[in-house]
């Protein structure tokens, strides 16, 4: 069994992880391969995580797998992940009932070609009665276009009168979200080094902790998640309050 599981509090789990999945092109890079061998790559670190986060008690974990801007990759690359997409929800599917993990996407998903669309939401509905965990694909993900598209659907309902302007609050803006119904990311992982947000969940991240690691994905074992736990962990969350007015049991 790992130490570094050992170390972590089941008590003060985080409910939602988000990951910013980054580094396959780098990871294959390094070993001369193409950018699709580490796309592979990543595949085995999404079945860790995925079976190391659920094992724990994790009730929600979402992946960036594909954003808005990943469309502006060479169009080998980008049908490379799309067919990567389709061969792993049908592969993995199996394993899914088996771990009792419920299948969900977000994301602009009737924008995906057809065949990615048809397997996702065949592997949603396939997966729809298990309750273990919720594991989140973010596939043509762009935050700012999820605010838009919640902004336009607002909009439309207070023009035809279903909706007033003043009753719009934080929840009916929650709710037009491709989100909705999920608990905010306690804590945002990111891979590869990079520092950045890249579009990902801007409005359900306010208040997230954010933990960045050099890993490449393909890497990201189950010890790196236990790692970035135990991080957020030691962290104190304040939530604009002073660290006297937190209680630490
Ligand atoms: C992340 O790895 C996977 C996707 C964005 C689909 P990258 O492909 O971005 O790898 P790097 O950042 O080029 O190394
Ligand atoms: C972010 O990674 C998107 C995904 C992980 C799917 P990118 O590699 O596309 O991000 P940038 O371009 O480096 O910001
Ligand atoms: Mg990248």
């Amino acid at each position: 069994m790992s130490l570094l599981k050992d170390q972590i509090n089941l008590e003060k789990l985080p409910k939602h992880i988000a990951i910013i999945m980054d580094g396959n092109g780098r990871w294959a890079k390094h070993r001369n391969m193409p950018r699709v061998f580490g796309h592979k790559n990543g595949v085995t670190a999404v079945r860790e995580v995925s079976e190391a986060s659920a094992e724990l008690g994790i009730e929600y974990l979402t992946l960036y797998a594909f954003s808005t801007e990943n469309w502006n990759r060479p169009a080998l690359e980008v049908n490379a992940l799309m067919s990567l997409l389709v061969e792993t929800v049908k592969k993995e599917l199996k394993t899914l009932n088996d771990n009792n993990i419920r299948l969900h996407a977000i994301g602009n998903l009737s924008k995906l070609p057809k065949k990615t669309y048809d397997t996702l939401m065949a592997g949603i509905e396939d997966t729809s009665q298990n309750d273990r965990m919720v594991l989140n694909l973010a596939l043509n993900y762009s935050a700012k276009e999820e605010m838009l598209l919640a902004t336009q659907r607002i909009a439309e309902k207070v023009k035809s009168g279903v909706l007033s302007s003043d009753a719009i609050d934080y929840s009916i803006i929650e709710d037009h979200l491709t989100t909705s119904g999920m608990p905010d990311p306690e804590l945002l992982i990111r891979t590869s080094g990079e520092q950045r947000i890249s579009n990902f969940l801007l409005w359900q991240i306010a208040y997230s902790e954010l933990y960045f690691t050099d890993t490449f994905w393909p890497d990201f074992k189950r010890d790196d998640l236990y790692q970035a736990i135990l991080d957020y962990q030691s962290r104190e969350r304040r939530f604009g309050k002073i660290s006297e007015q937190i209680t630490t049991i």
